[in-house]
């Protein structure tokens, strides 16, 4: 199993395969993608090579990632090959949701296992207004068929804005009362580009944490491998809430991922300052050389990101590498 020097190990890929998006998130690209957003991604043979090497580095779970993933036609072949791929037990998918509704049996057939969506808002208006797009209606019927054709877990996202939905919370609670997925609440990180946006908008989640509490939310106990979101559970609820407080101390403690963006570079973490390329291996079809390539810059992975004192790294807005 792919370890670092501080014994935090690795069985989860985040694989990012375009960093195009055709939404406009006012916390991610406000102006829509920039023009040097890079189009070589990564193709179908070079991710096989490149799942093929993290399994046998002992990665049992993918997950698909943009950019917008499902602006790549070939995403339900994607889907297939990381699910082909002996040795990954779990694939799955985040997307913007934009898709779902035409898309969502190809994926299920694919062999998707799992889905987060992301959705700001439950009044269309003020999803409008964070995202750029008037689709909530369709995003939650995509969601609804998600659920009806027995993918297993579906998670939706939203991002905690001070200036947009906060106010709008208890629309999330009245969701999950009778629906069972869990809805994650997301603490806004400062990017390259976001700064200014997130001195207006950051709200700590150590707020919301204490309000659940009293409010007779019970953490649910994470399994051993779990990663840092941390969950809670309700008799009178059949979703559940997660929370992701990247900005809490211990948060990278138990961080277990990996990042491989579209254009095959490796990223220790989402705040890396460099993102190490390993595609040359990809392309050559040398799943040895890439192993041992890996382990060898995974050693190298430092405690923690910077976040804290504003040291975003090289990401300059989450679609390059999917949160
Ligand atoms: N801070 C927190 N979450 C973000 N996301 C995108 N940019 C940011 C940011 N700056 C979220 C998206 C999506 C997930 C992949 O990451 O809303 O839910
Ligand atoms: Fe696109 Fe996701 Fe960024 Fe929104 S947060 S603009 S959906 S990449």
């Amino acid at each position: 199993m792919l370890h670092d020097s501080l014994g935090r190990r690795f069985h989860y890929l985040r694989l990012s395969i375009t960093e195009l998006c055709n939404f406009r998130c006012n916390y991610c690209l406000p102006d829509g993608n920039p023009c040097d957003t890079p189009k070589d991604n990564l193709s179908k043979d070079e991710i096989r090579t490149l799942v093929a090497t993290f399994a046998k580095l002992g990665t049992s779970k993918v997950r698909i990632t943009g950019g917008e993933p499902a602006l790549r036609k070939d995403l339900p072949d994607i889907i297939e090959i990381c699910k082909n791929t002996p040795g990954i037990k779990k694939v799955a998918l985040t997307t913007n949701g934009f898709s779902l509704k035409r898309q969502i049996h190809d994926f299920k057939q694919a062999g998707l296992d799992a889905l987060n969506v992301s959705a700001d808002s439950l009044d269309p208006r003020m999803f409008a207004a964070i995202t750029g797009k008037d689709t909530l209606e369709d995003i939650m019927q995509g969601i609804d068929m998600a659920l009806g054709c027995g993918i297993q877990t579906v998670k939706l996202n939203t991002v905690m804005l001070k200036q947009f939905n906060l106010a709008d919370m208890q629309q999330f609670f009245t969701f999950i009362k009778d629906t069972p997925v869990t809805w994650r609440f997301i603490e806004l990180m400062q990017t390259g580009n976001n700064q200014q946006f997130f001195n207006q908008n950051h709200v700590a989640g150590d707020s919301l944490k204490n309000n659940l509490l009293a409010q007779g939310w019970q953490r649910v106990i994470a399994p051993k491998h779990a990663g840092p979101a941390q969950e809670f559970s309700h008799a009178d609820y059949a979703g559940r809430i997660g929370l992701i407080m990247p900005y809490s101390k211990d948060f990278c403690q138990t961080c277990n991922r990996l990042r491989v963006s579209s254009q095959g570079k490796l990223h220790l973490c989402l705040f890396a300052d460099q993102g190490l390329d390993i595609r040359h291996h990809l392309s050559a079809n040398d799943i040895q050389g890439a192993s041992t390539a890996i382990s060898q810059l995974v050693a190298g992975k430092t405690a923690g990101h910077n976040l804290q004192q504003g040291f975003t790294g090289a990401t300059q807005q989450l679609a390059m590498l999917g949160g």
